[in-house]
């Protein structure tokens, strides 16, 4: 698609006998904020680096910015920002001078250097730190810095592999503002991330698991996808023994638990509620509530994850 900021088409990476990314296809439109998700070693940050140029795919073929992953990694990194799970800021350097250290690496003339220096202090709001160790700022700050550094030579798409890990929700909220801020100016943004609540601002999203592409689409459309049946909460002592009774029931489609509760989904009927709770009693469980909720992204995932394990079994 003339469009796309990224193709990938039956992408794969081998390390030995191990695939750590397994026939991987999707594709993100320019402009998009396309959330990558995973659960630790599902093949994110393998994909990235593929996608980055930084490592060679064993199989199958992609593209960013139009341009082929396998023969133009070099002008593929002209075009990129790329922020790595482990980001590498001079921590015995000021603010200015990374920027100024990353703008020399990428390239940036003399000439533009001046104003994108402003843009990434005013835009990550660093003005007041601009002379600061960065080896003395908060994570938060860092990341903001680490970001601006990786678009000081505006590139025309953003890879970040979980930017946010490990900071508090509030400068987590802020660190987003900032990546709508970069997508407003056109970048297209690729963000892997492992919070729910973060996934929800991505346009459309992609879960990846054990190297497997097991879902693609915008968080409502997911949802939607997932919720062709009803959702119910179910608090029921003991919790274990109530999910496997309702496993083994006919027309019980999924169960996992949640916290101190299980969530059931079943086929929208009439009754649906009551037939749950006549499963629980025959198997002599004490219920305290069952009820019908909006599923949430997690549901979704679980239901994702519980599915491909079953397959991967069977
Ligand atoms: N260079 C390598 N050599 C061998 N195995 C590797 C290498 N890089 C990654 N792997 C393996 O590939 C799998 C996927 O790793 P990857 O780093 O892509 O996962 P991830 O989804 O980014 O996980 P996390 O959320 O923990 O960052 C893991 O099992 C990892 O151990
Ligand atoms: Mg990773």
């Amino acid at each position: 698609m003339p469009d796309s900021a990224v193709t990938v088409k039956d992408l794969t990476r081998r390390f030995g006998s191990f695939t750590a990314v397994d026939r991987v296809s999707f594709e993100v439109s320019r402009g998009e904020i396309f959330g990558f998700l995973g659960p630790n070693g599902a093949g994110k940050s393998t994909t990235i680096r593929m996608l980055c140029g930084i490592i060679e795919p064993s199989g199958g073929s992609g593209t960013v910015a139009r341009l082929d992953i396998r023969t133009q990694s070099e002008q593929i990194k002209e075009r990129i920002g790329y922020m790595s799970q482990k980001f590498s800021l001079y921590e015995d350097l000021t603010v200015i001078e990374n920027i100024a250290f990353y703008a020399g690496i990428y390239g940036v003339s003399p000439e533009r250097y001046p104003e994108r220096k402003e843009w990434i202090l005013r835009m990550a709001n660093l003005e007041a730190r601009q002379d600061s160790l960065t080896g003395e700022l908060s994570t938060g700050w860092k990341q903001r810095l680490a970001l601006g550094c990786a678009v000081v030579h505006e590139p025309e798409i953003l890879f970040l592999d979980e930017p946010t890990a490990g900071v508090d929700p509030v400068s987590r909220r802020s660190f987003w503002e900032l990546i709508y801020e970069v997508a407003g100016q056109g970048v297209t943004v690729f963000v892997t991330t492992h919070y729910m609540d973060e996934a929800e601002h991505c346009d459309r999203l992609a879960l990846i698991y054990r190297g497997r592409l097991i879902a693609l689409g915008s968080s409502a459309r997911l949802k939607a996808d997932y919720a062709s049946g009803l959702l119910l909460e179910v608090a029921a002592e003991p919790v274990m023994e109530a999910m496997d009774a309702l496993l083994a029931a006919t027309g019980v489609r999924d169960v996992a638990v949640f916290g101190k509760n299980l969530h059931v989904v079943i086929p929208e009927e009439s009754g649906a509620e009551n037939r749950i709770r006549r499963i629980l009693e025959s198997a002599r469980i004490s219920i305290s509530r069952v009820e019908p909720i909006v599923p949430s992204l997690e549901d979704v995932f679980v239901a994702l994850v519980e599915e491909a394990d079953r397959r991967a079994e069977g």
